[in-house]
């Protein structure tokens, strides 16, 4: 560890080598552009210890402030490279072309953005009307961050940092007012593609492996006029430039005790997923979050090796350790939706000690930002309440910084305009067809575990030995057992499929989020594909079902009507699925999806025709939307004729004369399938448009 120390007496600059020696440096022109503040006498430079070595430190130090800023910033990015190799041997290799430069640098301003919602006051048992009052999460923001810069967002929990980076990154709807603009444009669908966001949670599919996930992702959003192996080539580059070369065949986990990589390598993988895009604007929600430090330092450090690229990238961060903290090229320091600073990460501590606010002990920036952002001032003599110290430092903000920054922001380059202009994308990265295999290749590789599952096999081959057994031979004199196996069959295949399907869109609804809302694909590919993949296992399970037990219980033994019982029961499944699917879309919630849904599959199987015959004319038109009553006619037609008779006691009757085929009917059966034909598209048909709405700004 080198230790530089600042002599107060006589500002000499001392530095303890390797051996623990202390030596004098004289030379310390550079000291007051990157010391914290003057009044702090020494402090801890190990990052700069760790990653350069020392003779190009001296250098560094020798040439003080003549460095102009190009050259300071070649020196730090040979020492990112150099702490990369000390930590992972796996760098070694030269990062793939992708990450050199970003195509349309994007300069990001933002001008007075003040975000307002509105809070509905909570009665007790009531709402109460018309009580509610705005309010505003971010009061007036200003900022510029031009390429090659990195902008590090600081605050307390709750002071609108997440909000500001939705709003940069376009998806923040609600009442925003001021303007952000992307080289003096709005936001557009073009911008759309070229902004990569990482949200604080990791939102990956917990049983693709790393490289799986990254592969899947190359293939949906690089452009068409690469190769599918040119695609599977950049995601490998991301893998090694990440450092996850190690655990690139690891599951990404997570998931109800599912061991995969770790935290830090989970991150990555997510900012790997926005990487491959080589984004012009990088934004990410507290990337080091729940990190340890050196994991931290890495992620900044690819950042910082991001932006170097001519990338744009905003972050927010919690608690940025001193080291990371001096890599921040501006700094965005927000209390309660104020901006206290905005500037150089350099001139922070300056600004704070010019008007009269400096750490009285050695200690991290940050902390000390945090601090202020707090309402603490070092200051023990104030007599300044919180509130009004915060109040304090937002007004010495709007009366110190505010107006230069505006201006700046304000100033058009008309230069960067032309870059951007010229190359106009297609809106879809792929076509509809590519998006549809990549989804329902990946969601086959996701879901696996479930299609096989021997659990629900293993389910449905008891339930249909254990029917089988229990309806053994059954005749057709034994009309009413026969009755009751059909009708069986319609609720069993009606409950089992709604239930299957009303998870599928509230579990997947955070991936959808995410990816629709960087323009990944057509929501008609997502849920073609989605619906396609799961087709073969929810049909398979029902012929299944409908071989073991049509031939156990003795029904009627004729191929043909077999495969009309087993049309019927397979139509009636995805009618069900689709219910499902639209309810799940709907409600969007898993519990209150499933307690709707068996409460109208209840009402349609009580409606079904065999519990209640004689329903009174006020409600008997639900028989005509349930789905249990026309697959019982259905399947009652698949057995039986019209005239047909059966052994009743000593007599002969009307099979159409048993009061529960009499109340479903044997007629009709070409209007119960145009019904459930039409059911089976308006249940997909409304899932579809609720889905519409995921993914767009909130
Ligand atoms: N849609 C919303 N409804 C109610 N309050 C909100 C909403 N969005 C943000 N807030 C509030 O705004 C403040 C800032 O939130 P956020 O941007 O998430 O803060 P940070 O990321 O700095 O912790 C918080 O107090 C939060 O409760
Ligand atoms: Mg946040």
């Amino acid at each position: 560890m080198v230790m530089i120390q600042l002599n107060d007496e006589n500002d000499k600059l001392m530095g303890r080598n390797v051996d623990g020696k202390l030596e004098e440096l004289s030379i310390l022109m550079v000291w007051h552009s990157i010391r914290p503040t003057g009044s702090v006498p020494w402090f801890d430079m190990v990052w700069f210890s760790q990653c350069i070595p020392r003779d190009a430190f001296l250098v560094w130090l020798l040439m003080g402030e003549r460095l102009d800023l190009v050259e300071r910033d070649r020196l730090m990015a040979a020492q990112m490279v150099d702490i990369e190799a000390q930590s992972s041997c796996e760098q070694a290799s030269p990062p793939s072309s992708i990450f050199n430069n970003a195509d349309r640098p994007v300069t990001l301003k933002f001008h007075e953005v003040v975000y307002t919602i509105k809070v509905k006051k909570q009665g007790w048992l009531i709402k109460k009307k018309n009580e509610s009052f705005n309010k505003h999460i971010l009061k007036g923001i200003t900022g510029i961050v031009s390429p090659g810069e990195l902008l590090a967002m600081l605050g307390p929990s709750g002071s609108g940092k997440t909000t500001l980076l939705t709003a940069l990154g376009g998806r923040l709807g609600g009442q925003l007012d001021g303007s952000i603009t992307y080289n003096d444009k709005p936001f557009s669908s073009i911008m759309k593609r070229y902004t990569g966001f990482v949200t604080q949670d990791d939102v990956l599919y917990p049983h693709l492996t790393v490289t799986e996930t990254l592969v899947f992702t190359a293939l949906l959003r690089l452009p068409r006029t690469l190769t599918s192996q040119e695609k599977v080539a950049h995601a490998e580059a991301v893998i090694k430039q990440l450092g996850l070369t190690r655990c690139k065949n690891i599951i990404i986990g997570g998931e109800d005790f599912l061991r995969g990589v770790s935290g830090g390598e989970r991150k990555r993988v997510s900012i790997g997923q926005e990487m491959l895009i080589n984004p012009s604007l990088l934004l990410l929600d507290e990337p080091t979050s729940g990190l340890d430090s050196t994991t931290a330092q890495r992620i900044v450090s690819t950042l910082w090796e991001l932006a170097r690229g001519g990338r744009t990238v905003v972050m927010t961060i919690h608690q940025p350790s001193s080291r990371l903290f001096y890599m921040f090229h501006k700094v965005l320091l927000l209390s309660e939706g104020n901006s206290l600073f905005f500037g150089k990460g350099s001139e922070v501590m300056n600004y704070f000690e010019s008007i009269g606010f400096s750490p009285l002990v050695a200690m991290n920036p940050s902390d000390f930002l945090l601090d202020l952002a707090n309402g603490i001032s070092s200051d023990e003599t104030s007599c300044l309440g919180q509130n009004a110290f915060k109040q304090k430092l937002a007004l010495a903000y709007r009366c110190n910084l505010a107006e230069n920054l505006k201006a700046e922001v304000l100033e058009v380059n008309d230069h960067v305009n032309a870059v951007l202009e010229s190359k106009k994308p297609e809106r879809w990265t792929t076509t509809w067809w590519q998006q549809v295999t990549v989804l329902l290749r990946r969601g086959v590789k996701e879901r696996r575990h479930e299609f096989f599952s021997p659990l629900k096999i293993s389910q449905v081959i008891a339930v249909s030995i254990l029917s089988g057994l229990l309806w053994w031979q059954s005749d057709i004199s034994h009309l009413q057992d026969q009755s009751g196996l059909l009708f069986f069959y319609t609720g069993f295949w009606g409950f089992y499929p709604l239930f299957q399907a009303i998870f599928t869109f509230p579990q997947e609804r955070m991936m959808l989020d995410k990816e629709r809302s960087s323009g990944m694909y057509r929501l008609s590919s997502y849920f073609v594909s989605r619906t396609l993949g799961d087709l073969p296992m929810e049909l398979a399970l029902p012929t299944l079902f409908c071989i073991i037990t049509y031939w156990m219980a003795g029904l009627k033994a004729e191929l043909g009507s077999f495969l009309y019982a087993l049309f019927a029961l397979l139509f009636s499944v995805l009618v069900s699925q689709g219910l499902g699917l639209a309810l799940g879309a709907l409600v969007m919630d898993q519990k209150s999806a499933t307690m709707l849904g068996s409460v109208i599959m209840l009402s349609f199987t009580l409606a079904g025709g065999y519990y209640v015959q004689h329903v009174p004319s006020f409600i008997s038109w639900i028989k005509y939307v349930s789905i249990s009553q026309h697959t019982y006619k259905l399947l009652f037609g698949s057995q039986y004729k019209q005239g047909q008779t059966y052994q009743c006691g000593n007599r002969t009757c009307l099979v159409e004369e048993f009061p529960a085929i009499k109340s479903v009917g044997l007629d009709g059966q070409v209007i119960s399938i145009v019904a459930l034909a039409i059911m089976l598209v308006l249940y997909r048909v409304i899932a579809y448009l609720a889905l519409m709405r995921v993914g767009m700004p909130m």
